[in-house]
């Protein structure tokens, strides 16, 4: 069985965007693939300040990752500080990387440009997701557009790994770039926390409904035909209504007397027919943190195991042991 994995960088409190365009396809992935998913704290770092978002921010993702149906027993689920791995292989790739080409990463030299001083953490930021990729001989790794280039590092990298060392040592991934499923944020542009158009994910039902309200619409009267295409209420329709239902909402708008307020409230309702149930899982699981630490740290061993043996064949291969 060929390995995903994805990591998760815990800056924020999981949203409606990232659960339908990230977390379900990923725990999809997991009835046909061996897989591995943690959370990068460690990329966390380069830009967080904060311990105690830092900390708050780990057990969020635990916890809606779970909640949304993660299996720790079948998927390897852990802190990436935890496996530390992780930091001696990141070592190694650096010294096998041209500091031109990390020179041309997106997030660096936009970091640059707009007038920071990134630290070298940003700078190496590629490298450090590499080394959690290829120290688990991942086949395919499941990440937003923002991510291609990075898996494109990741690849050369292992390539120049096999081809200075010894072809075979490290798997070449394949990026899994999920572009179709771009959830609007509640202005129409792509759902971001940079935005602050983002839909909360386990939110009492009131504050669901209340940034539901705020969804922008057009102001055509009652009975004038609406177009739903495009439009950010059916869009987000159409990720979590089944299809007869939105066709129905299709209809309705096209045929006009319906309005964007009832399309709202059949948002609302849909959304609680899918995330309800879920959220009480989530606060459950929220209120833990000791149980929450347990699973991650067992999640850790089991990665370690697997990440000692890779260790032990890069080292060999390099001259080092
Ligand atoms: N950089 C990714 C992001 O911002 C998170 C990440 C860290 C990751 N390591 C990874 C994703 C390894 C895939 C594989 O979302």
């Amino acid at each position: 069985m060929k390995t995903a994995l994805t990591g998760i960088k815990p800056t924020a409190v999981p949203h409606l965007g990232n659960y339908l365009g990230a977390i379900q396809p990923a725990l999809a992935l997991s009835k046909t693939y061996n897989t591995l998913y943690f959370i990068a704290d460690y990329h966390a770092f380069t830009t967080l300040r904060d311990p105690v978002a830092l900390r708050r921010h780990v057990y969020d993702v635990a916890a809606t990752w779970l909640a949304a149906g993660l299996d720790p027993q079948k998927t390897l689920f852990y802190r990436q500080s935890a496996v530390i791995e992780v930091f001696e292989l990141a070592w190694v790739l650096s010294c096998l990387l041209a500091t031109g080409q990390l020179e041309r990463g997106h997030a660096f030299k936009e970091a640059l440009a707009s007038g920071e001083a990134p630290n070298a953490g940003v700078f190496n930021y590629p490298v450090l997701m590499a080394a959690d990729i290829l120290l688990f001989d991942a086949h395919l790794v499941p990440v937003g557009q923002d991510q291609k280039q990075h898996l494109e590092l990741a690849r050369d990298v292992a390539l120049r790994f096999n081809h200075l060392f010894g072809e075979n040592t490290l798997v070449v991934p394949e990026p899994l770039v999920h572009e179709h499923l771009l959830v609007p944020g509640t202005d129409g542009r792509k759902m971001s926390k940079g935005y602050g158009n983002t839909v909360p994910l386990f939110a009492p039902a009131k504050e669901l409904k209340a940034a539901l309200l705020k969804i922008k619409t057009g102001s055509e009267p009652l009975d004038a035909p609406k177009e739903p295409r495009g439009n950010a209420v059916f869009e987000m329709y159409r990720a979590v209504a089944s299809a007869e239902e939105v066709q129905a909402m299709a209809e309705s708008l096209r045929r006009g007397g319906y309005g964007w307020g009832h399309a709202k409230l059949a948002l609302y309702d849909a959304l609680e027919v899918k995330l309800g149930p879920l959220r009480q899982r989530f606060l459950d699981l929220r209120g833990n943190e000791q149980a929450l630490d347990d699973l991650l740290a067992e999640g850790a061993k089991r990665a370690r195991h697997f990440a000692q043996a890779t260790m032990k064949r890069v080292r060999c291969a390099i001259g080092i042991s």
